[in-house]
């Protein structure tokens, strides 16, 4: 069972929303609304879930959301003792209190003592869908055991100090896979390729270029079972990026560029027990680039989209995938990041059983 603590801050009204999902998810939900939090969501926002006094059994999982800097301060300091094997807190902080010293140590502490924070990206707290993964993360699901790497991005190959080769990734896809995983309870490693956002319930190592994004999957893959290649890798980087900042010429200028490494091709020969999930971003023939890049790269299964539509592939909310692997292959009708990634974590695990 999961219990739910909901705070006397705005951040209330978006944790009818967190209850839905976590019951889509199969999941038990007792919520304690005090009076004052019941003056930001009323108890008919929660429906027919199960508002309560007192939980009816010691909860899994005990989620603090919103949590404002005094429900922070009596957690860590031993004023409130948190119920539940799991603790979780989503604070709810305005930008000026988030950065306040007492308040940083506090969720140090917290931390220190084994709660996990879900933060927001700015102000406020954080959105729905990642707090319900930052909870159910590491909980019993059918991924639990299992140590996936994902790349997200997009790769940045420096011309000089400031300006660099990159390409409109906006690391949705590879984030999505990586909420998934850690919804469904993986230990999942992101390497993040320029991607602001950090997924909750993840450890992430952020990258810029290719050459770095090579480097961080060549180590991490060492220890995982599995490797998710969403990011979108540069192809090719300067022959020799200068230090400082070209200045302004009146001559015509060249780039030499010179090609980078095949993470993919060059990871899966290094590891053969690491299954590879690889993508294809095609114009064209999807289906047949897809089919093309599992025997070339040697991939154990890639998702080819093909990014001339509008409103599908970099960037946008949703996509439109071929999921093929060496036995099961999907075509994947436009839907959302977090369905298609839910798709070919499902296509990964039969055919990773299949391996077996
Ligand atoms: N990839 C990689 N290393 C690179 C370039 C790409 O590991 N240097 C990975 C990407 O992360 C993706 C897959 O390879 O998972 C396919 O990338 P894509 O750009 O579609 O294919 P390319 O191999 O670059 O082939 P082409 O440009 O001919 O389509």
């Amino acid at each position: 069972m999961i219990l739910i603590f909901v705070g006397a801050a705005p951040g209330a009204l978006a944790i009818p929303a967190v209850v839905r999902e976590l019951a889509e998810a199969g999941q038990q939900v007792e919520i304690i609304l005090g009076p004052r939090a019941s003056l930001f969501v009323g108890p008919a926002a929660f429906g027919d879930a199960a508002l309560v006094d007192e939980p009816s059994e010691t909860p899994e999982v005990t989620l603090y959301a919103p949590a404002t800097s005094e429900t922070v301060a009596r957690l860590a300091r031993g004023l409130d003792r948190g119920a539940g094997a799991l603790g979780v807190i989503a604070p709810d902080l305005d930008a000026g209190t988030a950065e306040h010293p007492a308040v940083r140590e506090n969720l140090d502490l917290l931390r220190a003592d084994g709660y996990r924070i879900v933060e927001g990206s700015g102000a406020g707290m954080a959105d729905p869908g990642s707090i319900v993964a930052g909870l159910l993360g590491g909980l019993d699901g059918p991924m639990q055991g299992m140590r996936l790497l994902v790349t997200a991005g997009g790769t940045r190959e420096p011309i000089d100090s400031v300006r660099f080769v990159g390409n409109r990734s906006s690391g949705k896809m590879g984030l999505a896979v990586a909420r998934e995983a850690v919804r469904r309870g993986a230990d999942v490693t992101v390497v993040s390729a320029n991607v602001e956002m950090v997924e909750p319930g993840t450890e992430t190592r952020a990258v810029e270029s290719a050459g770095e994004l090579r480097d961080a999957v060549v180590e991490l893959a060492a220890r995982a079972d599995a490797l998710v290649m969403a990011a979108a890798v540069s192809d090719f980087t300067p022959a020799s990026p200068v230090r400082e900042k070209i200045r302004r010429g009146s001559e015509t200028m060249s780039l030499e560029l010179v090609p980078t490494d095949d993470i993919l091709a060059s990871v899966s020969g290094r590891y053969p027990g690491l299954f590879v999930v690889g993508f294809a971003a095609t114009h064209g023939d999807a289906l047949e680039d897809a089919r093309d890049k599992l025997g070339r790269k040697g991939a154990d299964l890639v998702v080819g989209n093909d990014i001339s539509g509008e409103g599908v592939g970099f960037g946008a909310d949703e996509n439109e995938v071929y999921v093929v692997g060496r036995e099961e292959e999907h075509f994947v009708p436009r839907a959302s990041k977090s369905v298609v990634a839910g798709i070919i974590l499902d296509t990964m695990m039969n055919e990773m059983e299949r391996q077996r």
